[in-house]
């Protein structure tokens, strides 16, 4: 495939800088994931353990994937279907990634808006004092439940939220996405440093270090791998085409590898830090770590209460929540956004609006099978839990496979280096070693961690 060859649509607007870019992808990474997620899933998983498999995930799986999904976004700089489309020929059946990316992204919209909508009521109600009052943390559990299960509040906090991205989006990609993140993730790793210092100054608070960096492979299963690799995939907005978008967003000045290792560093050290700052607070108020989905909603507002200032400390949490979920519900939005447009050549407007339409009829279903519709269930999961296992589970490692396997096999490997290294303005001295990761070691990991996480669950 000659750059000739692509269809006008290439002809689209591209992140301004390198730091923009690098911005608009952490911002896509950090999420609820990092915060919401990784350390109740490290809490459930053995803390210690958990992290040091993650990391060794991230780092070698991970990033593979990542400049694989970079290859194909930017070379072709279209939406995930076409892109796939343009690489692999017109009635190829490596389509099939790029539509189960997409629409995977739209399963994760139904259930992450849901979760962001809970993070602005939680805001809300710590700016306005509701955890300064002394509440035991059953009262706290009681509460969130019948939050949760309130068939208005929570699906009126999902609008509000769906509302904020679509406007986003709808200014576009420079003065949109990239200007959010290029103000969004410094603020965030300022809060999270302020956030970092507090809790490690509680007493005790050692404690809930020792138990997220000390290893207890006692708990280590099967599930313990598959739960760690979902969880990398997830974090990093892997296997669904996300990257693949943003990265066709990306100038040919754009370092891949350098962006790659940068937004995984970044990403992971949100996640630990995450970790930093809840554990040690857990652990100084003497309460269990092992908690679950629950973790941040229960757990951390029973700590705040107990502390100084407590809803000054509750707000900054919160906050620090909503900005690390907005910039990555943009993400989530835009490629099925910018897929109508490339595809149906909707106007950005349209698609957006479609978008946007398809994650509200989506969310207001899952976020009421938590409550009035709670009763409809299959294989024992609420219509919520089914869109996250669905695609985190089954949809985003199986499409992470696949797209590494396609640019392992399928791509020329010179064709790959010129990419990678933007025709040779950067150095990639690794190819080799890297193109082997990309044919064998990653595939068959996916793999071995896959099966043997559904078979020893
Ligand atoms: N990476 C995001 C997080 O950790 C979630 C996400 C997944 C965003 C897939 C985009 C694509 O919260």
């Amino acid at each position: 495939m000659n750059p000739s060859s692509l269809p006008p649509s290439v002809h689209r607007p591209l992140f301004h800088s390198q730091i923009g870019a690098i911005f608009a992808a952490v911002g896509s990474a950090v999420g609820l994931g990092n915060i919401w997620r990784f350390p109740y899933e490290a809490g459930q998983n053995g803390g210690g353990a958990f992290l040091l498999i993650y990391l060794v995930l991230v780092f070698v799986l991970g990033v593979s994937v990542m400049l694989a999904e970079f290859f194909i976004g930017r070379k072709t700089h279209q939406d995930a279907v076409t892109a796939m489309q343009t690489l692999a020929g017109k009635r190829s059946a490596w389509i099939i990634p790029g539509y189960m990316g997409v629409y995977c992204a739209l399963l994760i919209n139904g259930f992450y808006f849901v979760v962001a909508g809970w993070t602005l009521e939680y805001l809300y109600q710590s700016a306005s004092g509701a955890f300064g009052s002394n509440r035991t943390s059953e009262e706290l559990g009681a509460a969130f439940s019948l939050f949760c299960s309130n068939p208005l509040r929570p699906v009126f906090w999902m609008l509000v939220f769906i509302g904020m991205t679509h406007g986003i989006i709808n200014f576009g990609v420079q003065r949109g996405i990239e200007r959010v993140s290029k103000i969004a993730m410094p603020l965030l790793f300022l809060i999270l440093l302020i956030l970092g210092v507090r809790s490690l100054t509680l007493p005790n608070g050692m404690q809930g270090l020792r138990f997220l960096f000390t290893p207890d492979f006692s708990q280590v299963t099967g599930g313990t791998f598959l739960c760690a690799m979902s969880q990398a995939f997830f974090s990093l907005s892997l296997g669904m085409g996300c990257m693949v978008t943003y990265s066709s967003y990306f100038e040919k000045s754009t370092s891949l590898v350098k962006s790659a290792i940068w937004i995984t560093l970044l990403d992971t050290l949100v996640a630990v830090l995450a970790g930093i700052v809840i554990f040690p607070a857990v652990f100084s108020f003497g309460i269990a770590p092992t908690q679950g989905p629950d973790l941040v909603f229960i757990t951390l507002p029973s700590v705040f209460q107990q502390m100084p200032f407590g809803s000054l400390w509750a707000s900054l949490f919160f906050a620090l929540l909503v900005i690390a979920a907005l910039t990555s519900t943009i993400s989530l939005h835009e490629v099925f956004t910018v897929y109508l447009q490339d595809r149906f050549r909707f106007s950005r407007a349209t698609s957006t609006g479609l978008t946007s339409f398809a994650c509200v009829v989506l969310g207001v279903f899952s976020s009421l099978s938590l409550g009035m519709l709670s009763s409809f269930t299959l294989g024992g999961m609420t219509f919520f839990d089914q869109l996250d296992f669905l695609s985190s589970k089954i949809l985003m490692p199986m499409g992470a496979l696949i797209f590494c396997v396609f640019v392992g096999w399928k791509i020329p490997p010179k064709t790959l280096q010129a990419e990678l290294t933007s025709d040779g303005i950067y150095n990639f001295r690794i190819f080799p070693f890297f193109h082997f990761l990309l044919r064998y070691v990653v595939p068959l990991a996916i793999l071995m961690i896959f099966f043997g996480g559904f078979l020893r669950n």
